[in-house]
């Protein structure tokens, strides 16, 4: 198992990963957005699949989480916290004030990984999800600069 910066080299994997986890999945082809200069990505690689990923686009000083995911078969072992510490790690380092994201409503399991790493919801936005329709919660985390 190692994380790594997610490169050119991993799309393929990483949209494997998609399919496994979302009703709506990325493409290799748009996850080339994650390799570009205002994006980046981490994933933990488990020989040549992913097991888990995540991704940041950036404006100015404000970061979005695009997703995270984590396979089925590798959940609990702490790699989608791993991913969120890099991405939150990268993003400081960027200068990066603060952080957010839209998470299903109902996602139990992604709200309290958000949640232990500082994010608090602010909003919702209504019936923003698709394949099922679903409201999004907005969650935002306020970045500290040592
Ligand atoms: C949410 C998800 C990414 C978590 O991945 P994971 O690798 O299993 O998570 P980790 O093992 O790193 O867990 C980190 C923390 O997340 C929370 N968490 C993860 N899974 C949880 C679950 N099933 N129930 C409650 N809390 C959970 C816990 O706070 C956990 O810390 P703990 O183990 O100390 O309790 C994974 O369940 C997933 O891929 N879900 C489907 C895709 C998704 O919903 N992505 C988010 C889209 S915004």
């Amino acid at each position: 198992m190692r994380l790594t910066r997610l490169t050119a080299t991993h799309l393929q994997a990483v949209e494997a990963l998609e399919r496994a986890v979302f009703s709506n999945p990325w493409s290799a082809k748009a996850l080339e957005l994650l390799c570009t200069e205002r994006a980046f990505g981490f994933v933990v690689m488990q020989e040549d699949k992913a097991a888990a990923y995540g991704g940041m686009l950036t404006v100015l000083d404000e970061g979005q989480i695009t997703n995270i995911a984590t396979h089925p078969h590798h959940r609990r072992r702490g790699y989608a916290a791993m991913v969120l510490q890099a991405l939150l790690g990268e993003a400081r380092e960027r200068g990066i004030a603060f952080v957010t994201l839209e998470v299903r409503a109902s996602n139990a399991p992604a709200i309290a990984l958000y949640q232990k790493f500082g994010f608090e919801a602010v909003g919702t936005r209504k019936r923003f999800y698709t394949n099922p329709t679903e409201d999004a919660l907005v969650m935002q985390c306020t970045l500290t600069h040592l």
